[in-house]
C-alpha cells in the first residue's frame, strides 16, 4: 500500500509518499482499497504539530475514506465484500489501503461516488451535531457560519436551509456568489468587515439564535455578543491559531489569550438566556453508536438531495502538499481530497 506520512512539524513539504505491505483486517474490521481520502483542517493543524489529538510523529492522518471492501476480518458478515462503502478511520487515512472496524463503516447509496462518499463523514456528521443534536435549529431563527465556504459550512448551510432558516455567512470574498447560490441570504467578509457589526446591522441589532464557530480565541467572544436571547453558540475549532505554513507560537498563545475565559459564567448564561457548547467529533469514538444514527440519517438526506456534497478539489497522492496549501491559502470551496489513483 501507499500512504502519505508526516514524518515531522513543518511546512506542506514535509508530507511524504511511503509504500509499506499491505495490513490484514482483525477481527471486527474491513479492509478497503481507497478511492478517495477526505482532507480536513485538523490534519493541517496536525502537520504544524499544534493538534493534541495526534500520535507521535512519524503519522499518517485521515479521518475519512471511501473506496470498496476487499477483504474481512474474523466476524464480519460476508455480505459486505465487494461493496461500495464510505468509512470514519482513526486516524490512517491518508491510505490507498486502509482496515477499518465494520461499526465504522457505512454502505454507500447506489449511484454515489467515491469521491462525493469520502467527503461526507467528517463535515456533515460535525454540521450535524452543531445544527441539529446540539444547536436545536429551528425554521424560524437565524444561524451565522464562520468559514462557510468550507466543507463544514458548506454541509451547515445545506442543513439550515433544509430546516427553513435563514444564514448569514462569514468567508473571503471570492466564495460570496456560490455560497449566495447556496441559499445563504447574507454573506460577511470577516477580513475587510467587522462581522459582529454586521450582523447587528443585518439583523436590525437583534442578533441570531445559533453560531457555529471553528475560528476561535477573540471570535468566540464576537460570536458570543452577536446571540439573540435563547441563542446558542457552538465552538468546534481554532483555525485562528493556525497563521502560517508552519507552527507558530505567538499565534496559538494569542487565540489562546484571546479565548473569552471569562464571558460564559454560570450567572452570565442565566441572565443572558444564552448557551454555549463544544463539539469534537474525534472525541466520540466510543459513542459510536450515536454517530452511525447520524450518519445514517445523513444518508437518507443525501438521498433526499438535501445532502449535497462539493467537492472543490482532488488531488493525487504525490500531490498532498498542495492539497494542504490549497487549503491554507483558503482557495477551497468545499471539500478537498486525495485520490490514490487519478
Ligand atoms: N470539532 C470538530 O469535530 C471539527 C470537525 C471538522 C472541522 N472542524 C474545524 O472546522 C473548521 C473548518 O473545517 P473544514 O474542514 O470545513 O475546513 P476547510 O474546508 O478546510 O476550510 C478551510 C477554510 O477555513 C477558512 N479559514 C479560517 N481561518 C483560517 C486560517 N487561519 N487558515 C486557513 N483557512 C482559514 C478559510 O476560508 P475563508 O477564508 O473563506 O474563511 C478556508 O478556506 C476548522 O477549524 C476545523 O478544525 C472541527
Amino acid at each position: 500500500m501507499r500512504q502519505i506520512w508526516i514524518p515531522k512539524a513543518g511546512p506542506p513539504e514535509v508530507l511524504e509518499l511511503r509504500e509499506a505491505p499491505d495490513p490484514h483486517p482483525k477481527a471486527g474490521e474491513i479492509r478497503i482499497q481507497v478511492e478517495a481520502a477526505g482532507v480536513n483542517f485538523a490534519d493541517i493543524v496536525g502537520r504544524l504539530g499544534i493538534y493534541p489529538d495526534l500520535p507521535p510523529m512519524p503519522v499518517v492522518v485521515g479521518y475519512e475514506v471511501a473506496g470498496r471492501v476487499d477483504a474481512l476480518g474474523e466476524g464480519v458478515d460476508t455480505a459486505w465484500q465487494d461493496r461500495d462503502v464510505l468509512a470514519i478511520s482513526r486516524f490512517g487515512g491518508y491510505s490507498d489501503v486502509i482496515c477499518v472496524p465494520y461499526r465504522q463503516v457505512a454502505e454507500r447509496p447506489p449511484g454515489m461516488t467515491a469521491d462525493t462518499g469520502a467527503a461526507i463523514p467528517v463535515n456533515y456528521l460535525t454540521a450535524y451535531q452543531l445544527v441539529h443534536v446540539m444547536g436545536g435549529l429551528r425554521s424560524e431563527e437565524t444561524m451565522l457560519v464562520h468559514s462557510a465556504g468550507g466543507g463544514v459550512g458548506i454541509a451547515a448551510i445545506q442543513l439550515a436551509r433544509n430546516i427553513g432558516a435563514r444564514v448569514i455567512g462569514t468567508a473571503s470574498a471570492r466564495k460570496h456568489g456560490f455560497l449566495k447560490q447556496l441559499g445563504v441570504h447574507h454573506c460577511i467578509d470577516y477580513r475587510q468587515e467587522d462581522f459582529e457589526k454586521r450582523v447587528l446591522e443585518i439583523t436590525n441589532g437583534a442578533g441570531v439564535e445559533l453560531v457555529l464557530d471553528p475560528i476561535g480565541g477573540a471570535s468566540f467572544k464576537k460570536s458570543y455578543r452577536v446571540l439573540a436571547p435563547s441563542g446558542r453558540l457552538g465552538m468546534f475549532g481554532i483555525s485562528s491559531a493556525a497563521t502560517g505554513k508552519t507552527k507558530s507560537l505567538t499565534s496559538l498563545v494569542k487565540m489562546l489569550a484571546l479565548m473569552p475565559w471569562f464571558q460564559f459564567t454560570p450567572l452570565s448564561l442565566i441572565d443572558q438566556n444564552k448557551g454555549v457548547f463544544g463539539v469534537n467529533l474525534g472525541h466520540l469514538w466510543d459513542e459510536i453508536e450515536r454517530v452511525r444514527n447520524w450518519l445514517q440519517a445523513l444518508l437518507d438526506l443525501y438521498e433526499k438531495g438535501v445532502v449535497q456534497p462539493v467537492v472543490d478539489a482532488t488531488f493525487c497522492f504525490h500531490e498532498a502538499a498542495q492539497a494542504h496549501h490549497y487549503i491554507q491559502d483558503r482557495k477551497n470551496v468545499g471539500k478537498v481530497l486525495l485520490v490514490p489513483r487519478k
